[in-house]
């Protein structure tokens, strides 16, 4: 179950061009389990209606402060009251004055000054009008009064200009909203994970590389984020776009994957292996492209850096967690990876079926733990197997 699952969440919209995009915020909040209350301010009801954010959100929209019939159903405190998460999407220049000054003469206001639960705002405004005195400094006080913001971003506004100011992608503000409300189990760590394939090169048009296609590591990656933890992906190449609020370092060979894993290391509390760095790199790279001469071609081949052997042997008080990509007798040879590499734990998938392992969106592993230890986490996406992964390291590895 996903981390919305059962939540509250009272979305407020004000009037901004962006207000549209209020309506793909319900779809995916809701998407995901949460139940939906909208208030729209009189200024954001110039942009969108009532009976679309309704009929998105399966819920009445509230307007109005002064309306007996909705304030004797869900009343500004009821709202305040009974909501895990408040979100301004579009927030203008406009509201973030009015919550920083504290006035509350508004149904969105109202309920701004009333809830204990944690505020998300979202501005979107013209260039302009961000960059000005005011704005910046109602952000700052906001912030330094606990208010989250996740900030504009840049490109070309509705009304021409070029420069922040623009809702952030809607993904990103779903992913706030998952961090905020997710469990902080992992607060205060600081947790490095690797992703993807690594690619070594033979000449300027050819490589070796694997299937990997980060989506594993990136899983890991987010759901160590929204459980609190300070996080940096290091990737090999991939086609996924980098995961929100956290660093993402770029690489592309297993040297360069062990420069960064060391440098972004050092002083982490937890090391996760996910990538599939190549095992064998080519002996010398050609310079030119090798052309074919009609014959055979023996390409001659290295061993590449082995990362988590290399971390194994000054690890520290790092928890040190590989994964074990097998196609065969995977306990055996997991265990066997576990003890080489002096590692806490490791996370074992079957890389021979199509429907997990590699490229796919779902997994399914065993983890072994360095006492003997086993647990099972039966199929599921990979956004799940990742979760599932954090939980059992943390009750074992963290809780310690
Ligand atoms: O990216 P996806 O498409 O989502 O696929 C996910 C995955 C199948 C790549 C992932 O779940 C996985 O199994 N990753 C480990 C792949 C691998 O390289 O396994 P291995 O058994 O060869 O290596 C064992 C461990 O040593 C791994 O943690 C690996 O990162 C590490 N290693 C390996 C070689 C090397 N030179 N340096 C290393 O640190």
């Amino acid at each position: 179950m996903g981390v919305l699952a059962g939540k509250e969440i009272v979305l407020g919209v004000t009037g901004g061009i962006a207000a549209y995009k209020a309506c793909e915020i319900i779809r995916e909040l809701k998407g995901e389990g949460a139940n939906v209350t909208t208030i729209l301010t009189a200024s954001g009801s110039q942009f969108l209606t009532p009976l679309t954010l309704q009929t998105l959100s399966k819920n009445p929209v509230v307007m109005d402060l002064w309306n007996l019939i909705s304030e004797s159903e869900i009343g500004h405190i009821s709202l305040a009251q009974r909501a895990h998460l408040l979100l301004i999407a579009p927030a203008t220049g406009n509201i973030l004055g009015k919550i920083r000054g504290g006035i509350a003469d508004d149904m969105l206001s109202t309920v701004v000054m009333a809830t204990a639960a944690p505020v998300v705002l979202a501005p979107a405004m013209n260039t302009q009008m961000y960059a000005s005195a005011a704005v910046r400094e109602n952000v700052a006080v906001l912030r330094s009064r606990g208010f989250l913001f996740v900030e504009p971003d840049e490109g070309e506004l509705a009304c021409g200009t070029v420069g922040p100011g623009r809702l952030a992608a809607v993904g990103k503000i779903v992913e706030m909203v998952r961090i905020v409300l997710a469990e902080k189990i992992l607060k205060g760590k600081k947790v490095v994970v690797s992703a993807g394939p690594t690619a070594e090169s033979i000449d300027p048009v050819r490589f070796l590389s694997n299937r990997a296609s980060g989506k594993m590591g990136f899983a890991l990656a987010r759901a160590a984020r929204r459980f609190g933890a300070d996080v940096t992906l290091v990737s090999g190449p991939t086609a996924l776009a980098d995961p929100y609020f956290m660093k993402t370092v770029h690489v592309r060979t297993a040297e360069e994957m062990q420069t960064a894993v060391d440098r972004e290391s050092a002083d982490a509390d937890a090391i996760v292996m996910c990538a599939a760095v190549a095992d064998f790199r080519a002996a010398r790279i050609s310079p030119t492209k090798i052309k074919k001469d009609g014959g055979g071609w023996n390409l001659e081949l290295s061993p590449t850096v082995d990362i988590l052997d290399r971390l194994g042997r000054d690890k520290g008080r790092r928890v040190l967690v590989g994964f074990a990509a097998e196609t065969g007798d995977i306990e055996q040879n997991a265990i066997g990876k576990m003890r080489k590499k002096n590692l806490d734990a490791i996370v074992a998938n079957d890389v021979s079926r199509a429907d997990i392992g590699f490229e796919s969106d779902d997994n399914e592993v065993r983890i072994f733990f360095s006492d003997g230890e086993v647990r099972e986490l039966p199929l599921a996406t990979k956004e799940g197997i990742a979760v599932g992964i954090w939980l059992a390291l943390h009750g074992k590895l963290f809780a310690r």
